[in-house]
């Protein structure tokens, strides 16, 4: 599939079947995360990867959104300290996002929260005080096929020259 369709088709996955994501995927999706560009090449983050049911039922107590519950694997995004231009979250945004479109293109629908209480995330995961706990990410196979959302259009969103 042509990169650009596959964007297209993309979608924020939030039903999951009772299936675990298997360990060579899980790797892959490791993997484009570790490679992902950062502001001077710092790679200031730490991912943490949850499947232990208990944990999973911890971290969905955590944010309002009911589907974290069902996800059978969970990764835990955290930004180091680094002294990168933007801040280490853009960083950090931006290997969870290689994750996402890694976990799509093996069929291991995705979706972004970080609608959640970051002090009982650090907590439960034992993240130390100086790390930032950015984002989860939800992971496994979809078990729906949810249509486009809206989005602008191109004369919204792009000019030329000038603003
Ligand atoms: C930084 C970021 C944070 C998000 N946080 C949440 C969230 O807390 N809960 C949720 O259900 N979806 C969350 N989403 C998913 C967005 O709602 C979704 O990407 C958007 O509605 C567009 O839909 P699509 O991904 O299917 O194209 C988040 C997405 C991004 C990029």
């Amino acid at each position: 599939m042509d990169i650009l369709e596959f964007f297209q088709k993309r979608r924020s996955i939030r039903k999951y079947q009772d299936k675990e994501v298997p360990k060579e995927a899980l790797e892959a999706i490791l993997e484009a995360g570790r490679i992902a560009p950062s502001a001077m090449n710092a790679q200031p983050w730490k991912f943490i990867v949850v499947t232990d049911a208990d944990t999973i039922r911890a971290l969905a107590g955590t944010t309002p959104y009911n589907f974290v519950a069902k996800a059978p694997l969970i990764i835990v995004a955290c930004a180091l300290e680094s002294q990168a231009t933007l801040g280490p979250r853009f960083d950090v945004a931006i290997a969870v996002d290689h994750m996402s479109l890694a976990a799509a293109n093996l069929g291991i629908g995705n979706c972004w929260v970080a609608g959640f209480d970051r002090e009982a995330v650090r907590k439960i995961l034992g993240v130390p005080e100086d790390v930032d706990v950015v984002v989860m990410m939800t992971f496994g196979y979809p078990v729906e096929e949810p249509r486009p959302r809206p989005v602008k259009d191109m004369s919204e969103v792009v000019s030329y020259e000038r603003f």
